[in-house]
């Protein structure tokens, strides 16, 4: 059942059709002209419009256009006695459902109506899913597809709509000030300040005075009183980067103006209020930092009213792909150059790499393969992957040997590669075992006799030592 207008210039046509469609619980709508269907179109929502095409004043492409206009889903059906072939596929091509010619047959009529109504409601169904999925889904500019940043989005919608404190943690580059500024422009302070300000960035007075302001005075070279940024961001929202690197006083003051909004300028008495929202953010563990008595435990509570953690790239590799898509779109949009697809070959490296730089690693490698790129679409080579930073993640023990491979050549001897790391692996064990070969062989999983033997056979003697151990 739908609503339909008709538009024909003969009143008894008009008639005809209105009764076919009440036998299907239709409520038709009657139009004598082109021009009362475009008034009626532009006030009121059809689900389907039949229009006969010669009519005086304006013709069945006009009401076509007019509809398209107004609301692109409702459904046109052309009923005309000018059924040239022209007009069928001109009208098709405007987007018309069906183009049906007069005398016509009822039954054929009804049935296209019926059709011509339920594509209508799919579309209109459609917009609403799609609708609530950008809403559940939340800000779309935080990319990525795994469990964790699908219920990050979530969170950031939900958590943007309240007024307290947000810890956010991560390592370096993995979107921090990103969800910061996502949580903003989804809250109610949407058209409040945004004011970003890196506590590491400064000394311990300057970062004082800068967060709350001073009087004239207040210390040597305070020649005029000035706001601090809590005031500044009244009203809005005030993003805290790098928090763990605070001073005791400006944690001690962070902590009542979160507590009651009350603060004191530098070097005044005089207790000032603002209603400022506080997003704070380290890639610090601040809980640690905590329990070693650098981060006030009261202020970490308050700071830590809504969690929200970001994984490292290297835990969510799944959507390595999908973002090399989209960053590099952007990129090339950004610098103004073609975009590349990313070869196979070129995924596989990047996903078998540790990212101690996480997202902002991977957006300046894609950045510099598509400036430095020579081929149609990017390889291996166009990703130059540091060897030094991987090694401190290899050393930090979180290294699997898909990121192990990575690091090395793709044409290498590989007896003579297996060869050096072994050699490499037993002379650090008996540098760090002091060249006790027993402790070495115990840290490798080894006998003392396998040890021995390939202490000989890479000439590693010098290594190894004599000691009370090796002796009993
Ligand atoms: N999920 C994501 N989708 C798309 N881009 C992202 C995502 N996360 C981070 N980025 C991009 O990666 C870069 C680094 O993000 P951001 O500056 O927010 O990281 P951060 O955690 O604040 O890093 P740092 O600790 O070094 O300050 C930015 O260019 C950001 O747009
Ligand atoms: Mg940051």
């Amino acid at each position: 059942m739908g609503k339909v207008l008709i538009v024909d210039d003969e009143q008894g046509m008009r008639r005809i059709l209105s009764t076919n469609l009440r036998l299907d619980s239709h409520i038709p709508v009657e139009a004598p002209d082109a021009s009362a269907a475009i008034a009626l179109l532009a006030r009121e929502e059809f689900d389907v419009v039949i229009t006969d095409q010669k009519m005086p004043g304006g013709s069945g492409m006009d009401v076509l256009r007019a509809v398209q206009d107004a609301d692109s889903r409702t459904s046109v059906i052309f009923l005309t006695a000018v059924g040239t072939m022209e007009l069928a596929v001109e009208s098709m091509r405007h987007g018309a459902f069906d183009f049906l010619t007069k005398p016509f047959v009822p039954d054929v009529v009804r049935a296209t109506i019926r059709r011509a109504c339920e594509r209508t409601a799919l579309l209109r169904e459609n917009a609403v899913l799609k609708k609530t999925v950008r809403h559940l889904e939340g800000p779309d500019e935080i990319l990525g597809d795994c469990a964790a940043i699908r219920s990050l989005r979530e969170t950031i919608v939900r958590v943007a709509r309240m007024n307290t404190t947000v810890l956010i943690t991560g390592e370096t580059g993995t979107g921090k000030e990103l969800v910061a500024r996502a949580v903003f422009r989804n809250s109610t302070r949407a058209n409040g300040p945004f004011i970003p300000i890196n506590c590491a960035a400064m000394t311990e007075s300057l970062l004082e005075s800068e967060l709350f302001g001073h009087e004239k005075g207040a210390f040597t070279g305070a020649d005029k009183p000035r706001a601090g940024l809590f005031e500044t961001a009244d009203g809005g929202t005030l993003f805290l980067d790098e928090i763990a690197e605070m001073s005791p006083t400006a944690q001690a003051k962070l902590l009542r103006v979160l507590a009651n909004g009350e603060f004191q300028r530098v070097g005044s008495t005089i207790i000032r209020r603002v209603d400022v929202r506080v997003l704070a953010a380290t890639h610090r563990q601040l809980r640690a930092q905590v329990e070693k008595g650098l981060f006030r435990e009261d202020l970490y509570y308050r700071l830590a009213v809504i969690p929200i953690h970001l994984p490292p790239l290297r835990d969510r590799k799944e959507d390595i792909e999908l973002l090399c898509k989209v960053l590099s779109e952007k990129i090339a949009g950004e610098i103004k150059m073609p975009n590349r697809p990313l070869s196979h070959t070129a995924l596989r490296k990047l996903i078998s790499y540790p990212f101690p730089g996480n997202i902002r690693e991977l957006r300046n490698l894609l950045e510099r393969a598509l400036i430095l790129g020579q081929s149609s679409d990017l390889q291996p080579e166009d990703f130059p992957l540091e060897p030094s930073r991987a090694s401190a993640v290899l050393s930090s023990g979180e290294c699997t040997v898909d990121q192990l491979v990575s690091y090395l050549p793709e044409q290498l001897d590989i007896r003579d590669w297996l060869n050096r790391l072994e050699k490499g692996l037993i002379e650090r064990a008996l540098d760090t075992a002091g060249g006790v070969q027993a402790e070495a062989a115990r840290r490798l999983s080894l006998s003392r006799s396998d040890l021995g033997y390939k202490v000989s056979k890479y000439a590693l003697n010098d290594k190894t030592g004599i000691s009370k151990q090796d002796i009993s």
